[in-house]
């Protein structure tokens, strides 16, 4: 993170997310993502809405050069939708994006109608997501924003200051930051989150592999050039015995090559980030 810039990574995401919206048979559809972004990238989505063609071509060359990778933003996308949609017919009513970002959930999903969203990120990327999503209607109940820098701030304070009740259950949503945390520093988010996770509550995380691709190390040098180095990976098992110690137990460990079959229809045996599903035990 650059003190008092937004995430380069997070507005890329988000302008991706854009784009997938208008893919030919679209995986994932974010098309308030447009609204969000800042101009320049605003305008290439909004060309991509407007040309059908030009998109589909855009698409199928990025599905090509990257063999299947370009897709994978649209699936976790997918994904976390779909497993935040499932929660809240069970009746959970609180969401917290842990590094938002910006994630436009709160503006895109019916299925939060009477749920409140905390939005909580890093300062310098909030301020900008903040005067972006002023001129949005909310789908969710209510959102609030929440400042805090993971690596040094204690997250159950923050959230409880907010108005957050610990004692409701909640789906806590930690997408595409746990690379961008110290080692220390996604410890320290998952003792904020346990503290404020009453039992039966959802913690949906992604993590990035340990790889060797050259896939893998060009990503990384590319977040490197943006100083948004990847500072942390894990294995399976690894995270399984962080969230375990953290007393949540993993109910599903997915990727693309679980996604791509299921919402594609194609096998595609790379991954690099993976999304973890685990729940708070009683
Ligand atoms: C790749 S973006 C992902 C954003 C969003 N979750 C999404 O998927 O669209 C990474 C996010 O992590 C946040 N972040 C990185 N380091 C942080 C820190 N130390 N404290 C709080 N947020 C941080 C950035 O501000 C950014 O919003």
């Amino acid at each position: 993170m650059r003190e008092g810039r937004p995430s380069i990574t997070a507005t890329w995401v988000a302008a991706w997310r854009g784009l997938a919206t208008y893919a030919p048979s679209p995986i994932a559809r974010d098309a308030v993502a447009e609204q969000l972004i800042p101009t320049p990238y605003a305008q290439i989505v909004a060309a991509a809405r407007k040309n059908p063609r030009a998109i589909a071509l855009v698409h199928a060359l990025a599905d090509r050069v990257s063999l299947g990778r370009s897709r994978h933003l649209a699936l976790r996308t997918r994904a976390i939708d779909e497993a935040v949609d499932g929660e809240m017919a069970g009746g959970t009513r609180q969401l917290v994006l842990v590094g938002a970002g910006l994630c436009a959930r709160a503006y895109r999903l019916p299925s939060l109608r009477d749920s409140v969203v905390y939005e909580v990120d890093h300062p310098s990327t909030q301020g900008y997501k903040r005067s972006r999503a002023e001129a949005l209607t909310p789908l969710a109940r209510r959102v609030h924003h929440v400042p805090s820098d993971f690596e040094r701030d204690d997250l159950t304070a923050r959230l409880a200051e907010a108005g957050h009740d610990a004692r409701q259950r909640t789906v806590f949503i930690c997408e595409g930051v746990t690379m961008y945390l110290s080692r220390a520093g996604v410890e320290q988010t998952l003792r904020g989150v346990r503290e404020a996770a009453a039992p039966g509550s959802v913690l949906l995380m992604t993590y990035f592999e340990r790889a060797g691709s050259p896939f893998a190390r060009t990503l990384t040098a590319v977040l490197r050039g943006v100083s948004e180095p990847v500072m942390s990976a894990f294995s399976a098992t690894e995270i399984g015995a962080r969230l375990d110690a953290h007393d949540f137990d993993v109910v599903t460990d997915e990727g693309d090559p679980e996604w791509s079959p299921r919402w594609v229809g194609e096998r595609q045996p790379w991954s690099l980030e993976r999304l973890v599903a685990a729940r708070r035990r009683r």
